[in-house]
């Protein structure tokens, strides 16, 4: 499978998920946004790569371009996993921290889902999962322009998923658990609140995470779409 994945060089989850997708021989595009050295990268000739930044119409455009007209490079899925998140009171966030919340998370994502279905609706073959987030239905203070992008994420993935059914294109969301990243401002603290949280007492449940998308991946939900997974073991978040 040709699987492209926002976020696939620098995000923790992103380049977990690509490392996994490339052990088991998928060729994989890892998009990426800030420059990172080469010798960063996973070493292997399945391995493409693409900058781009997701809330710009016309990056999107090229690249879905690039990959299925200039490189004959059909793409099979997509994974939205690009993400950002501002923090700060509501009342008191600037505007502009709420509009890269809104403009990445929601509007990027949907920026990518319709450049991808574009060229996998000719094909009649193709799947998009969206990372979303417990956020979108909780009301965590202090994040709460990620929440807000994150709840908007679940009616476009269901809406898009009604849409491209009968292009046989599927659309589903998976909603990670707690796992330390840049994104949620990692801190030994707040690692300790959310390890309480867990009904089994884990830090993180990130191999899940990716086992759970490379089942995806893989085609294993042929039959499935529209639908939301959490991969997580808390209940109160
Ligand atoms: N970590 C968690 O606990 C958690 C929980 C639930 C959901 N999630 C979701 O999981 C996804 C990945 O999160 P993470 O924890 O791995 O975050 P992360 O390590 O902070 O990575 C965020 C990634 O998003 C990319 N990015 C941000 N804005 C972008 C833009 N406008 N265009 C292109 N790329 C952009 C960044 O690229 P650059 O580095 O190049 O800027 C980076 O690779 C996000 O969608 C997040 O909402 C995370």
């Amino acid at each position: 499978m040709n699987i492209l994945v926002t976020g696939g060089i620098s995000s923790r989850i992103g380049k977990n998920i690509v490392g996994r997708l490339l052990e088991e021989g998928h060729t994989v595009i890892a998009t990426y946004r800030n420059d990172i050295s080469n010798d960063k990268l996973p070493q292997s000739e399945r391995l493409h790569t693409f900058k781009l930044d997701i809330s710009e119409e016309a990056d999107v455009k090229d690249c879905f371009n690039h990959f299925f007209n200039e490189k004959a490079l059909p793409i099979d899925t997509l994974i939205n996993n690009a993400g950002t998140n501002v923090g700060g009171m509501l009342t008191q966030l600037k505007t502009k921290d709420w509009k890269e919340m809104i403009d990445t998370n929601l509007t990027g994502t949907f920026l990518m889902c319709k450049y991808f279905s574009k060229y996998a609706a000719r094909r009649k073959k193709g799947q998009i999962i969206n990372i979303g987030s417990s956020a979108a239905n909780g009301n965590l203070p202090y994040q709460g322009g990620y929440n807000a992008s994150k709840a908007g994420l679940i009616s476009l993935s269901k809406t898009l998923a009604v849409e491209l059914a009968p292009y046989n294109l599927r659309v589903n969301i998976v909603n990670p658990g707690f796992i330390p990243s840049q994104l949620n401002q990692f801190s030994e603290a707040k690692e300790i609140e959310e390890t309480e949280k867990s009904l089994l007492g884990i830090k993180h449940n990130l191999s899940n995470l990716v086992d759970f998308i490379s089942f995806i991946c893989a085609d294993s939900l042929s039959g499935v779409t529209g639908q939301e997974f959490n991969i997580d073991s808390r209940l109160n978040k």
